[in-house]
Order: structure tokens, then C-alpha cells, then sequence
């Protein structure tokens, strides 16, 4: 009678039902500097299910200089880890590419065929931070006469990027992907300013968790109160989705 009853106004649950697969992880065991064994693995796996993420691609670095993996290695780690979460009675969809490292190797890659590609199509890679490499550009092009599409990952860490530099990489067709975490200040302010701005722009194509551990876990689940990722949702622009 007196606003006792009276009915509350729905609350927005919000989780990453909208992107739905994650698609940057270091989740595989041993391999690389992400999660190092199979119970390492399971905590991440179920951090992101608990999120709404609803399917996994795993994306391993490779990387000449530290971390040499091929499709045997991140194969075989990607069996080992299936095989625990059946064993534990964790069901998701895991699949396994890779994030190439900008180097000699990576040339090589791309002109011998053997990247590790997402959904048989897209080429996750990532720079140095400190220098833009010469070539960029010329190997953006030469990924997508392959008839290959490009993903730079986490643009807004690189400080020798700027906004028009990351517009000019688009028009070439490269897809851009956005670390979640980025939005909450985890990698600092300047990174934060720079993913805000990425955001504003319309540049983000994919965002992705990019987890190691379980510190990503938990900025992970923070990004969630964050009004660009609320921005994010509803500009409809995430094609996270399409990797379902
Ligand atoms: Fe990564």
C-alpha cells in the first residue's frame, strides 16, 4: 500500500553472452607464458564460462625468439587440456590458432602456409611495443592477397600507433581486436585512454580476454562494469559472434 509491493525495476544482467567466443587466450598448458599445467588451465576456462562465454579459441604465442610452437604442440596441448576438462566434467568448445609474433618467422609462415589461422580464415598477430615494424603495412597486404584476413591484436598497447595508423591498417582490411581488460586500466592509463578512443572511433572489430592467469580472470569480470564495454554491446559492431 505503501510502495511495499511495489514491483522493482528489472536489473540489466550483462555478461559476455554478447561476444559469446573468446578468441585470443593463452588457456593451453605448458606452452607458452599463459597457464603452465592442465588445473592452471581449468581455473581460466572456468573464470570465462562464468563470464558467458560460451566457446574458446585458444591462441598460443609463437614466437621464434622464446616460444617455438607449431601445429604439433599446440595441438598436443590442446588434447591434454580437453582431455582434463572431460575428465572434470567441464564442457565447453575449445578450438586452437595462434598469436603470431611479428617476425622473420611470421614472413615465413605466411609465404610457406603454415599459420595457425581462426576458423580458417583469420590471422591473429601481434608487434613489438616499442617500434612499428617497417613492413606492416606490405605484410597486412601480403596476408590478404592470401586471401586471409588479418587481426592486429591489442592495438591500444602499442604507443607508436595512432589512431589514423590503425584506420589506414582497416582500409587494408586488417580486423582489429581490442583486449577487454585494456578498458579497465589494467595495462595503465594511457592504455585505457587509447582502447577508449579505439572504441569511440568505431575501430573495434573483435574483443578478447588475452588471459595468463588468473589476475586477467578477475579484470576480466571487471570489464564488465565498464560503460564502453556497455558501448561496445550496444554498437552491434563485434563480429565475436561469427566465430560461434
Ligand atoms: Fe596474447
Amino acid at each position: 500500500m505503501f510502495g511495499f509491493f511495489k514491483k522493482k525495476e528489472p536489473v540489466e544482467t550483462f555478461d559476455y553472452g554478447f561476444v559469446s567466443v573468446d578468441m585470443h587466450s593463452h588457456v593451453l598448458p605448458g606452452i607458452d607464458d599463459g597457464a603452465q599445467t592442465v588445473e592452471d588451465s581449468a581455473i581460466l576456462v572456468k573464470e570465462m564460462m562464468a563470464a558467458g562465454i560460451k566457446k574458446i579459441i585458444a591462441t598460443p604465442h609463437i614466437m621464434v625468439d622464446y616460444f617455438k610452437n607449431n601445429a604439433d604442440t599446440i595441438f598436443d596441448a590442446l588434447t591434454r587440456l580437453n582431455e582434463h576438462l572431460q575428465a572434470e566434467g567441464i564442457t565447453i568448445p575449445i578450438e586452437a590458432a595462434a598469436e603470431h609474433y611479428f617476425d622473420e618467422h611470421f614472413l615465413d609462415l605466411i609465404d610457406n602456409g603454415q599459420l595457425m589461422l581462426i576458423n580458417n580464415q583469420y590471422v591473429l598477430f601481434e608487434t613489438g611495443f616499442t617500434a612499428k615494424p617497417p613492413n606492416l603495412i606490405y605484410t597486412v597486404q601480403k596476408i590478404v592477397d592470401k586471401g586471409l584476413t588479418p587481426i592486429l591484436a591489442h592495438p591500444e598497447r602499442y604507443p607508436y600507433l595512432s589512431l589514423e595508423e590503425v584506420e589506414n591498417m582497416r582500409g587494408w582490411g586488417c580486423r582489429i581486436q581490442l583486449n577487454t581488460i585494456s578498458l579497465t586500466g589494467y595495462y595503465g592509463k594511457d592504455v585505457k585512454r587509447s582502447a577508449e578512443a579505439l572504441v569511440d572511433e568505431g575501430f573495434i572489430d573483435f574483443i578478447s580476454s588475452d588471459m595468463h592467469h588468473p589476475r586477467h580472470a578477475a579484470a576480466f569480470k571487471t570489464a564488465l562494469e565498464t560503460s564502453y564495454l556497455k558501448k561496445l554491446k550496444d554498437s552491434g559492431q563485434l563480429q565475436n559472434i561469427t566465430l560461434l
